[in-house]
């Protein structure tokens, strides 16, 4: 199954698709965790991707299809994938649906208090990316992750500039994704208002339930 995690920065999308990963054994491919990955690590591509992303713009179609497109064709993802910050505008996702049609757009909403409250308070784990909230999901000691207790760090994007830049980036160039996917059929909106146990609750259920009809509806 091919699930699109679709919101406004700060939804919950990296932190609702990493627990379906886990939950459903699907591939989590982030676009925003490989190019900080590859600014982590100094390639071209994170050199050429840097200023951009720190401002809070969009990387080009151009660059950000094309590598979207070698990813989804890599063995690790034959048995389906979760898509997470991928697409944001509507030649992305016209691109997407040509070569991999998603199955479903999973479409957190959330307010914008709550994604200032969010970004606000979000730490990552240097090493493993593992994503923090310091009053909602706080790591068990200070300034460090869980589960590899790897260096607990703020994205530079999250700085308030930056914020306010990517918010009208959504609002400009990716919220008419909406209408794009409601046309496909394709569009599941989920209430991503509530804490992120709530919202997962919810969320598995209506994966589940996608899951078990395709099932049935295959086996037909
Ligand atoms: P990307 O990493 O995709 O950033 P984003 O879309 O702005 O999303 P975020 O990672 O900020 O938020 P999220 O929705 O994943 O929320 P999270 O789970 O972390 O992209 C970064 C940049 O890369 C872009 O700005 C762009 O420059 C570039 N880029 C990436 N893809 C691109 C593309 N396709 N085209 C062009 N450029 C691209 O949660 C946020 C916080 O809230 C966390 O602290 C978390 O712990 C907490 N939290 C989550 N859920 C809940 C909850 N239910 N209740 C309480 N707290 C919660």
């Amino acid at each position: 199954m091919k699930f699109v995690f679709f919101g406004a920065p700060g939804a919950g999308k990296g932190t609702m698709a990493s627990r379906a990963s886990t939950a459903f054994g699907l591939q989590h491919v982030s676009t925003g965790e490989i190019f900080r990955a590859a600014m982590r690590d100094g390639t071209p591509l994170g050199l050429r991707v840097k200023e951009v992303i720190e401002s809070g713009g969009l990387v080009s179609d151009e660059l950000t299809i094309g590598l979207v497109r070698e990813r989804l064709a890599m063995p690790d993802v034959s048995k389906g994938w979760l898509l997470d910050g991928f697409p944001r505008t509507i030649p992305q996702a016209e691109a997407l649906a040509s070569f991999c049609p998603e199955d479903y757009v999973i479409d957190l909403e959330v307010s914008d208090e709550k994604v200032v409250e969010r970004l606000s308070g979000r730490s990552m784990c240097r090493s493993c990316g593992r994503i923090y909230h310091t009053t909602f999901m706080p790591p068990a000691k200070p300034g460090f992750c869980d589960d590899c207790g790897g260096e607990l760090y703020t994205r530079d994007d999250d700085k308030e500039t930056a914020v306010r830049h990517r918010l009208e980036t959504y609002r400009e160039q990716t919220s008419p994704l909406v209408q794009f996917y409601e046309q496909r059929g394709t569009l599941v909106p989920i209430n991503g208002e509530a804490d992120a146990d709530s919202v997962w609750a919810v969320l598995k259920g209506v994966i589940e339930g996608l899951l078990a009809g395709r099932r049935n509806g295959s086996s037909d």
